[in-house]
Formats: structure tokens, sequence, C-alpha cells
């Protein structure tokens, strides 16, 4: 499927990164390194396509979609550390902490996490989105946080060789991978100034392809290889994760995938336009290799 989107985001980004002429250049070449490098932008993407579901304009809303990008890429970094997954191979390249060391790779990720923030609350992007660029950034704030990302990450490390049930999984898949599929496909409506109902649907479609998208990114880490999936397989079963797979098996996990897809592709009848888009994007996303 044609996507957009994905030239939009990535013409823009390059233009929110500091200059490197100064005494620390180093960090601002590692935050360049993961942010730059090739994903596959799902993020942004979702945030833009809700935005013009929902009439608004796309590239007022792009400081915001790219902002999704930056705290996306700064988990990454922080994931593949050591003191976490101790993954050395991201987006297809040696992870950020093998080859800038794990001091500037902390610190890149810190650093692109606020620099989403001075992204979205710029006096340029705020002069295009106005009061609903400040709530898009709360939006944001909240998925990134303690109650959202960074707490799902928590529970995943805290769960690794431990007999979680399916509860603390589902609730660990919501925070660490959920709130940051969600936010930005809320923010997209948010930009776009759209009401209640619209908002409500948006929640629904992302809470299933959310769910759906770690899945599949755990099925991957049995099935897939190195090459394809661009970061190690079998990370899962060396750090002792135990999830929606382990527990209910591949089949099982295939057959949710699906049921929560189809699940997501009903919500989008409260849209009148880009239905097509975003039913093709979570049809995609559940077929995915890598
Ligand atoms: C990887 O996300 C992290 C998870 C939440 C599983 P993506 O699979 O979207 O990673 P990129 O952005 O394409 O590298
Ligand atoms: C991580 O989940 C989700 C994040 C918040 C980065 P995983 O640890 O499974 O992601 P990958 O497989 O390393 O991309
Ligand atoms: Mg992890
Ligand atoms: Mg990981
Ligand atoms: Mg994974």
């Amino acid at each position: 499927m044609d996507n957009k989107y994905i030239s939009m985001i990535e013409t823009f980004l390059p233009t929110l990164l500091p200059g490197e002429d100064c005494y620390e250049k180093n960090l601002i070449e590692s935050m360049k390194y993961s942010l730059l490098a090739p994903g596959k932008r799902i993020r942004p993407t979702l945030l833009l396509a809700f935005c013009e579901a929902c009439n608004g304009n796309a590239e007022h809303a792009l400081p915001y979609a790219c902002a999704v990008e930056m705290i996306h890429a700064y988990s990454l970094i922080h994931d593949d550390l050591p003191c976490l997954d101790n993954d050395d191979l991201r987006r297809g390249r040696p992870s950020n902490h093998i080859v800038y060391g794990e001091d500037i790779a902390l610190l890149a990720g810190d650093a692109l996490q606020t620099l989403a923030f001075e992204s979205m609350l710029s006096e340029s992007a705020l002069s295009k989105a106005g009061l609903n660029g400040a709530k898009a950034a709360g939006i944001l704030a909240r998925a990134a946080g303690a109650s959202g990302m960074a707490g799902g990450q928590t529970i995943d490390i805290l769960t690794e060789g431990k007999s979680p049930s399916l509860e603390v999984i589902l609730d660990m898949y919501s925070k660490k991978t959920g709130r940051l599929i969600k936010a930005p496909c809320v923010m997209g409506c948010v930009l776009a100034g759209a009401d209640d109902k619209k908002i409500a649907a948006a929640e629904s479609y992302a809470e299933s392809i959310g769910l759906a998208f770690q899945i599949v990114d755990d099925i991957l880490d049995i099935t897939s290889d190195t090459s394809t999936l661009g970061k190690p397989v079998g990370s899962d079963a060396e750090n002792e994760k135990v999830n929606y797979v382990t527990i209910l098996g591949i089949g099982q996990s295939r057959k949710k995938v699906d049921e929560l897809t189809k699940t997501a592709l009903g919500a989008l009848d409260a849209f009148d336009k880009n239905t097509e888009f975003l039913s093709a994007f979570a049809e995609k996303l559940a077929a995915r290799i890598c």
C-alpha cells in the first residue's frame, strides 16, 4: 500500500534536530543516528492519517507526528541498553550504545525525549495548532510516562523469569506499546478539532491494533530471522520474558491478532474520510514480517 505520510515525516524530522557545531556534537550525532534510522514510522503515520480522517491539516500536525517518533526512538535506544534488553542490533544497524557507548546512548534518549516537547511547543508549531497543540503535547506526556510506556517497560523488567498472569501481561502490553500507539491516533483527532465520538472511535481502533502489534512483535521474535527483522531474534527467550505468545502459543496468538484487526476495522465506521488507508494499514500491521 502507498503511504504518502512517510516522505512528509522523513523530510520534516531532520529539520528538528539541533546543529552539530558544538563540543557535544557526539550527542547530536547519536540522536540523529537513531531518529533517522530506517524505522517503519507507524506512529507518526497514524497521527497524520487520523488528522486527515477528521479533516485536519496534516502539514500543521507534522511537529506532533515527529515528536511521537522522537519519543519512540528514545524508547528504543533505552530498550536496547544492557540494563534493559541488552540487544546490539536495531533497525538493521548496531544499536545506539554499541556505536556511541552506554553513556551517550542514555543521554541521547533523554535529549530526544525533551526535543519532542520542544518540537510540539515551539512558537511555530503552536501558532498553527493553537490550544489543541498543547492538548496533544499533554496526551503524549501521559502516554510516555509512569502510567504509560515507562510504566509498561517496568512491568516488562519486573516480570522477567516470573509467572505473571495474563492480566498482568495485557496491562504491560497496553502500557509499554499500546499507549504510544493510541497517543498519536488521539493526537491526530485532537489536532483536527474532532468531536468526542471520533476520539472514542480512534481510541478503540488504536487499542486493538496496539495489542495486536505487540503480539506480532512477540511472535516475530520467535519465528523470524535477524536479517529480516533488523533486530536480534530470540531476545525474549534469552531474557526469560513471559508474554502472550509464551503463555498461549503461536496459533492462539495469531487468532487473537486476526480478531483484534477485525475489531479495529469496525471502529473506522465513525470516520467518513481516509478509512480505506486506515483499514489497509491495520491489515498490513497484522501481516507484517518485520
Ligand atoms: C518496536 O516498534 C518496538 C515495539 C513496540 C515492539 P516498531 O516495530 O514500530 O519499530 P520501528 O520504528 O519500525 O523500528
Ligand atoms: C519494547 O518492547 C517496547 C518499547 C517500549 C520500546 P520490545 O522490547 O519487545 O521491543 P523490541 O522487540 O526490542 O523492538
Ligand atoms: Mg523490551
Ligand atoms: Mg526489546
Ligand atoms: Mg520485541
